[in-house]
């Protein structure tokens, strides 16, 4: 079957637990998708050491070595296309794409974020959550589009905000959480389950 799966690249920047979950359900004989490279933008990224394990190809692209983010991007794109990926997963990364490169990954490029969207985009999301005072979070998987943590949502878990949690106790919640999304909404693409119509996600059954 491995030549019919779903060819996948992942950008990361650091930890890479996300990136993990999806080498470990992509090691599943029946998973309908293959990671073929991962890509990083900090050479010392533990996520790097991940793919290395799973005997997965590994691309270092630092943009402080590049004059601007399109030339980064550029770069990043080839390295994609080089490697035949046919869908991006970002995973942890810390950049942000330009317009140009996302229009051309449209519909191809998804991403997880750890909050429920529209609620809670950026950075510091933990924080944002506690300060708001909700008792539900969660994350979600979501379809790149140029507008930041706004594209069309894939897939939601909802995960609870307790008495006491700091932004480490609940991200640590989260991120459990995470790991199953993140393998989920990638078997659905890779599946053929999920169309983006009029910039909605439709879900459909096997
Ligand atoms: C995750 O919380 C993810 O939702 C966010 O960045 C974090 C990456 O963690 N986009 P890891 O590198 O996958 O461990």
């Amino acid at each position: 079957m491995s030549g019919e799966k779903l060819k996948v690249g992942v950008l990361i920047s650091g930890r890479g637990s996300n990136l993990q979950a999806l080498i470990n359900a992509a090691s599943v004989a029946d998973f309908p998708a293959k990671i073929v490279l991962v890509i990083s933008n900090v050479a010392d990224a533990q996520g790097l050491a991940r793919a290395q394990a799973a005997a997965i190809e590994t691309a270092v692209i630092e943009h402080k070595n590049f004059t601007s983010r399109e030339r980064f991007d550029d770069a990043v794109d080839k390295a994609l296309r080089d490697a035949g990926a046919e869908l991006v997963c970002l995973a942890g990364f810390m950049r942000i794409l330009s317009d140009p490169f996302v229009r051309k990954w449209e519909g191809r490029l998804i991403n997880i974020h750890p909050s429920l969207l529209p609620a809670f985009k950026g950075t510091h999301v933990h924080e944002q959550v506690i300060a708001a005072r909700v008792k539900t979070s969660g994350c979600t998987v979501h379809y790149v589009v140029p507008e930041l943590d706004s594209g069309p949502i894939i897939a939601q878990a909802e995960v609870p905000v307790v008495g006491g949690d700091t932004p480490e106790t609940l991200a640590a919640r989260v991120l459990e959480t995470e790991h199953k999304l993140y393998p989920m909404a990638l078997r659905w693409i890779a599946e053929g389950r999920v169309r983006l119509e009029n910039g909605q996600v439709l879900l459909g059954g096997r």
